[in-house]
């Protein structure tokens, strides 16, 4: 399979025919070098509903038809939308034509803001993916501060690659990502959530070497880059 990292948190996933996308969000990010209209989906992930996560997984949906797949309250807010949904919530798994999915904590938060309104609405919690794919196994932990439990992935699934937030203020930073990393034991780490706004500029360069002390393997990917599993 192949997967390509777009910035901040998108990731697309090509396998067997398939085309996975998690946390679509190119046209508001500067620094994305693909076009929403450019990008193939059959399912859209997404891990919680704040606009640098879903800004263009509407777009996207209506013009490749794709299934969106998030939890129960942000699936149904957007099936209202005519989308077509698949809701699931934490720790549930269901297994797709690509692969399985596991949806898993995360602590952060999950709304949707209009600022011409000034409204927030909520939209239940936000989430993470345990995906297997092709018998790999593939952690996107989504926006989230450092947690304990990620000791119980790292102990019950052998990781393969972790796509971790490195940014900070609004998520875990490199420290916390590096206990992370030890955590779920994974056998390479990407770094993402960072550098997309001032608020969240990190070293991931140095981040790697530091994780490469700890005697673990991490790839500060270039947006559209490309990793083969
Ligand atoms: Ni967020
Ligand atoms: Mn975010």
């Amino acid at each position: 399979m192949k997967l390509t990292y777009h910035g901040q948190s998108t990731v697309t996933i090509e396998t067997n025919g398939q085309h996975i996308v998690i946390d679509p969000f190119f046209s508001g990010n500067d620094q994305a070098m693909t076009k929403p209209e450019d990008v193939k989906a059959d399912f859209i992930l997404l891990t919680h509903a704040h606009a640098d996560h879903m800004l263009d997984a509407e777009a996207i949906a209506k013009a490749t038809g794709a299934t969106i797949v998030a939890t129960h309250e942000l699936a149904t807010y957007l099936s209202f939308k005519g989308l077509n949904v698949h809701p699931m919530n934490l720790g549930g798994q269901f297994e797709f034509p690509f692969g399985k999915v596991k949806m898993t904590q995360a602590f952060h938060s999950s709304s949707i803001i209009d600022e011409e309104k000034q409204t927030i609405t909520y939209m239940g919690m936000p989430a993470g993916f345990l995906l297997t794919i092709e018998d790999k196994v593939i952690y996107h932990a989504g926006d989230t501060a450092l947690f304990g439990d990620m000791a119980l992935y790292g102990a019950h699934y052998d990781i393969d690659l972790a796509f971790l937030p490195i940014g900070d203020n609004y998520t875990m930073g490199p420290e916390d990502a590096l206990v992370a990393a030890d955590m779920l034991q994974a056998k390479a780490v990407v770094p993402v959530h960072y550098d997309t706004f001032d608020l969240i500029k990190q070293d991931a360069e140095a981040f790697c070497a530091n994780l490469e002390a700890q005697g673990q393997t991490g790839h500060a990917l270039k947006i559209d880059a490309l990793i083969e599993l």
